[in-house]
């Protein structure tokens, strides 16, 4: 079976291939203290065997619950915020029905809440929501966290008016500490069916625990499939195998070479929609890992060939501190081929007969030529197919990447202090107890 590659042939004209080579000592200790769980963060490194350590049985249960749900309800809401949806929402989308808005699918809806703080976007769920039967997983690691909080709390109300105690205790799951937080008191309480995120896993390393295998689940798809591929990851990024044939550490390496060499501004590219949230998910992950200490790549990202019509101008032409990380999915899964027109009149008969994905990748590579040619150097990562063995793939090949990359930049990679920042002041502002006599 053929797995994810990446290709630096592209920064070649920028970095030189030495520069690669220079990181291959501190790569491969690096690579060694996570195994080891000696290095910075090291009470954060659960993540690293994950995909090997997780047994059938948790599958089988996360499975087992999600059945549940998708017997029983017809829209489960995902709440939480950060690393505790972005995961589950990056997969979901890359693998639902482009038009699944419209309930393409027999499983249920995967709402999601607790991820911004809109008053309208609150309203407007509750509303939806009044007409259908649906179930909530409430997912928080510290269990404080205020968005999903105030979520959790609008839409536990609600369904206590529609339901019975009995019968909501069945439709809500809690994911979160085992024993610290208010959710973890509050689901004890309620007697809800809770899951643990272990100690050692933060948010943005959790999407192969229940935070994403359950909303997954629930969506209907395979997760064994996502932890199968995951684990593969595991082992074609061990300390076992050669820097030069270990993609995470070629990609740690490479973004660390442009980015001495001034490329500040990594921008995550695809040339398909249901990756969008992929790319969320992964500016997540590396803007909190590596964003600390006046240090870091800044992450953005952009869905070509959508946004050449907008960000297109920018990348071509703009302030050269950019490079491109190209995500692209070799094959399509549906086959749609551009029709003959007797009368061509808009001129498009070139293109009869192509199939889209054929037109979609001379897209990509022209992009990729000009890029190059003004300035904006191209890592491209491949996967052959957008499926849940590769998605595991993807997962944990960007997370081990991400804690190499952050070791190179000499960055604790499993904290995030600065997010503390706004939270203070909110707190302030809206006066919590605790927060009068500080000062913002
Ligand atoms: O990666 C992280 O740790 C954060 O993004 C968290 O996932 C996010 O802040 C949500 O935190 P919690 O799960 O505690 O509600």
């Amino acid at each position: 079976m053929e797995n994810l590659t990446i290709s630096l042939d592209k920064i070649y004209d920028f970095v030189k291939k030495d520069q690669i080579k220079g990181f291959k000592k501190d790569l491969e200790k690096h690579n060694k203290s996570l195994t080891d769980k000696t290095g910075k963060g090291n009470d954060f490194l659960g993540w690293v065997d994950l995909p090997s350590s997780i047994s059938e049985k948790e599958l089988k249960d996360i499975q087992k619950t999600a059945n549940y749900l998708k017997n029983n309800v017809e829209v489960v809401v995902v709440i939480g915020i950060g690393g505790s949806y972005l995961g589950a929402k990056a997969v979901n989308d890359a693998l639902l029905h482009s038009f699944d808005i419209l309930h393409t699918s027999k499983n249920p809806v995967v709402l999601y809440a607790g991820q911004n703080l809109s008053e309208d976007y609150l309203f407007e769920l509750l509303e939806v929501l009044k007409d259908l039967s649906y179930a909530i997983i409430v997912i928080s690691k510290s269990g404080t966290t205020t968005e999903p909080a105030v979520a959790f709390r609008l839409l536990k109300k609600q369904l206590e008016c529609q339901l019975t105690k009995l019968e909501v205790q069945k439709r809500i799951i809690a994911i979160t500490d085992e024993s610290k937080g208010a959710l973890k008191q509050l689901a004890d309480q309620e007697g809800y069916k809770t899951y643990v995120i272990p100690d050692n896993v933060g948010g943005r390393y959790s999407v192969l625990t229940p935070v994403g295998l359950l909303p997954i689940a629930v969506a209907g798809f395979d997760i064994k499939k996502l932890v199968e591929g995951a684990k593969k990851m595991e082992e074609l990024t061990s300390v076992d195998v050669k820097f030069e044939d270990n993609p995470a550490a070629q990609y740690a390496a490479a973004r660390n070479a442009l980015y001495a060499s001034n490329k500040l501004v990594e921008i995550m590219v695809n040339y398909n929609p249901k990756l969008h949230f992929l790319a969320e998910w992964w500016k997540q992950l590396y803007g909190e890992s590596e964003g600390k200490e006046g240090k870091g790549i800044f992450p953005a990202s952009v869905d070509f060939t959508t946004d050449l019509h907008s960000m297109g101008q920018y990348v071509q032409d703009g302030q050269r501190i950019l490079f491109e990380t190209v995500l692209t999915v070799a094959n399509s899964k549906h086959k749609l081929i551009v029709p003959k027109d007797k009368e061509d009149l808009d001129s498009l008969n070139f293109l009869s007969g192509k199939r889209i994905d054929e037109v979609n990748k001379k897209a990509e590579e022209g992009t990729i030529l000009a890029h190059i040619a003004g300035g904006v150097p191209v890592i491209k990562i491949e996967i052959p197919e957008l499926n849940e063995y590769y998605l595991g793939q993807l997962i944990y090949f960007f997370e081990k990447a991400c804690a190499l990359s952050g070791y190179l930049l000499n960055v604790n990679p499993f904290d995030q202090p600065g997010v503390e920042a706004y939270k203070k002041n909110m707190f302030i502002l809206l006066k919590k107890p605790g927060y009068e006599n500080q000062k913002i």
